[in-house]
């Protein structure tokens, strides 16, 4: 979906689809040389979230890779993460001696990827990386790793390209702030 096709929901983008699609092409071509002579990648996405950065992704690839899909939740009530992480889905990929390429929609605090990446070093993997779409340096709650990011943006609460307000937006095509009178709906 477009912004307008979500009527006056959208208050402002943040980054647009075209510079969403042509960051992820430069993305994929730095992926290509990092696993360079590497055969057996295995992209791991993160539900839900992911789906949308995970695919397109995938799509521009020049290298094989096979994929996998892990959902986790954090702990709680709260809608910030705890950092105590439950998985909900497992892989159904054995990953040792694997290189490992977790795929996010955002780094928000952080503290879902750092679990998630000791967790599946812990199994044995030969390497575990970590590619995000966005990230938002002002939150980050734990020093992570990223290997690869697409955009840094301020600290607000973001949707669009796999990221939800209540489930919804995740198929706008772009990333964007929602306008006031969604959250007093
Ligand atoms: P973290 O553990 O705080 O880094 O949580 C990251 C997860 O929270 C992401 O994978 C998203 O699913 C979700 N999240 C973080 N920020 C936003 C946002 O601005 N909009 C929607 N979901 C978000
Ligand atoms: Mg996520």
């Amino acid at each position: 979906m477009n912004v307008s096709d979500y009527g006056e929901d959208i208050a402002e983008v943040l980054v647009s689809a075209e510079d969403i699609d042509s960051r992820l092409e430069e993305m994929a071509r730095e992926l290509e040389v990092m696993y360079e002579g590497r055969e057996d990648l295995l992209l791991v996405g993160v539900l839900r979230g992911a789906a949308m950065v995970m695919s397109n992704l995938a799509l521009k690839l020049r290298i094989p890779v096979t994929m996998d899909w892990m959902a986790v939740s954090s702990y709680g009530m709260s809608t910030k993460s705890s950092g105590v992480v439950r998985i909900l889905k497992d892989l159904d990929t054995d990953i040792a001696g694997r290189d490992v390429l977790i795929v996010e929609d955002i780094i928000d605090s952080g503290l879902t990827l750092a679990w998630l990446k000791a967790n599946l070093e812990s199994r044995g993997a030969r390497s575990v990386r970590i590619v995000a779409l966005l990230r938002k340096p002002d939150a980050l709650k734990v020093p992570l790793d990223v290997d690869i990011v697409g955009f840094d943006l301020p600290d607000e609460f973001l949707v669009g390209y796999g990221l939800d307000y209540a489930e919804k937006y995740r198929n706008l095509n772009c990333v964007g702030l929602l306008s006031p009178h969604v959250y007093s709906e």
